[in-house]
């Protein structure tokens, strides 16, 4: 069953950019492998995450995601059943300040401090 899954997490204090990106090329090539797509905002604290794919790949990543000390205050927000999915494209979009934007890696979209409440709004408000 197509599930999909929100939730929002702390960074450590120690997440850098570097570290930032590494973790998000890795966490795209276990996704592939998952089936799962999905979109990650890091507003430079917190984490907002909406992840879609499987039921069994979900749980999978779910508990790895509870046990990365890369992010604290794991709290989950929905995890329903989907029709489709919201980004079939994207083994995993990534939303973040454009300053981050040193590493020319695909998939990344630079915002701006109001896109990113809106963007983070619209993940955590779905009902769909
Ligand atoms: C904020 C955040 C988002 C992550 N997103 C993903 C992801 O979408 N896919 C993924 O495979 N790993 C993701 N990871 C990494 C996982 O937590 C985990 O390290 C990785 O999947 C390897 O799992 P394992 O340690 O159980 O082998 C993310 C980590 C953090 C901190």
């Amino acid at each position: 069953m197509l599930e999909r899954l929100v939730y929002r997490s702390k960074g450590a204090g120690s997440i850098g950019n570097l570290s930032l990106f590494n973790l998000l090329s890795q966490a795209r090539v276990r996704n592939a492998q998952l089936n799962i797509t999905g979109h990650l905002i890091f507003d430079g604290e917190f984490f907002t995450q909406w992840i879609e794919g499987p039921s069994e790949s979900l749980d999978a990543l779910w508990s790895s995601l509870l046990k990365d000390q890369r992010h604290t205050e794991v709290m989950l927000i929905s995890r329903v059943p989907a029709k489709e999915r919201r980004f079939p494209l994207w083994t995993m979009a990534f939303s973040s300040y454009s300053s981050l934007n040193s590493y020319n890696i695909p998939g990344f979209f630079p915002v701006d401090k109001q896109s990113v409440t809106e963007e983070v709004k619209r993940l955590t408000d779905a009902t769909d």
